[in-house]
């Protein structure tokens, strides 16, 4: 496996496979195993799971890992192409991504949507830009429209819960107080359906996903005899749900106005997950979310508290299944 990009970019049975090495890793440690191997992590954006769980992977594998955050003790780097350098940036990835390339055996770079403009955040035009200069194994720590680290450990938790393959999941809209990328709910629901399960997309009018992200999951679905459906009937979607994915993201109407996002936005603060929203579900319906959360904002503490709630074994399943990335990527099939 030379990248790690995309779900899509697998076939179902590999994914499974992935997450069979992934069990296998969890059960049966092995700390030798990337010996000598370096991991390089490179994130233009904030995170704590992704940034902790990839280095302790790499480690709990024998392996070793460094990190960059341009701007912060590195240079900053210049992604745009073509621009006359006289800002902030000292340095361009066209030089800096392939020197850290050189230095490392597999590189992770995490660089969000611009959020101006949806077709080139649909392309993937940064992240695609960057991956170019990449001669080693590559892995999507998030990208603009993607996140496969965070959809693979929620594939592996709902196995784990042993969730159903063809059960109702359902991706709710939940309040935030400014615009998140679409990376995460993009990601979630082309799992959920590549898994089978009969989804459901639930959002207010204006927050829609993008039709290209409805059609890549429609797709997934009907190789894995699932199903993808989009409502704003919060009781309709929720009827019979085995999971409630929560995840917060900026309206798709006026993508890029952050204005008119908090305008459309400013009435919706009661779209926080509450135990009350389970009354119609199935009795053992779980809360998930992939962190950070706002707290009584995203998801009251009732819920986050309680025991539907599962966003500590997902982070924690990030852990295990970059394991299982890594060592297929560096090791092969084993
Ligand atoms: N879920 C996730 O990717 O978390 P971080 O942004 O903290 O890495």
């Amino acid at each position: 496996m030379k990248r790690f990009l995309d779900l899509a970019h697998f076939e179902r049975d590999e994914v499974l496979s992935l997450l069979e090495l992934a069990r296998r890793l969890e059960n049966h440690p092995e700390p030798h195993a990337l010996t000598g191997k370096i991991l390089g992590l490179v994130f233009f954006n904030p995170s704590l799971r992704t940034l902790a769980s990839f280095q302790a992977g790499m480690a709990r594998l024998g392996g070793t890992s460094f990190v960059i955050t341009p701007g912060q003790g590195t240079w900053q780097l210049e992604t745009r192409l073509g621009v006359k350098m006289d800002g902030a940036a000292a340095e361009h990835v066209r030089e800096g991504i392939p020197v850290l390339a050189s230095y490392c055996d597999a590189l992770g770079i995490r660089a969000f949507a611009d959020g101006r403009d949806l077709q080139a955040d649909l392309a993937e035009t940064n992240f695609n830009a960057m991956a170019e200069l990449v001669d080693k194994p590559l892995i999507n720590l998030e990208s603009a429209m993607n996140h496969p680290c965070q959809a693979l450990a929620d594939w592996k938790t709902m196995d784990d819960l042993g969730v159903p393959r063809h059960g109702k999941f359902v991706l709710s809209w939940v309040y935030h107080p400014r615009a998140l990328p679409l990376a995460v709910p993009a990601a979630t629901v082309h799992m959920a359906a590549m898994r089978g399960m009969q989804v459901t997309v639930l959002r207010p009018e204006g927050f829609e996903l993008p039709p290209q992200v409805m059609e890549k999951a429609r797709r997934a679905a009907a190789l894995a005899g699932g199903t993808v459906h989009e409502t704003s009937d919060r009781d309709e979607a929720l009827e019979g749900a085995h999971i409630v994915y929560a995840k917060e993201w900026g309206a798709t109407v006026c993508y890029g106005d952050a204005e008119a996002d908090a305008e459309l936005r400013r009435g919706l603060t009661h779209w926080c997950v509450r135990n009350d929203w389970f009354t119609r579900t199935a009795a053992d319906c779980r809360l998930m979310h992939c962190l950070p959360v706002r707290r009584n904002t995203a998801v009251a503490d009732e819920v986050l508290d309680g025991p539907r709630s599962v966003v500590l074994r997902e982070a924690h399943n990030r852990l295990i299944v970059q394991m299982a990335v890594l060592y297929r990527m560096l090791r092969g099939v084993q």
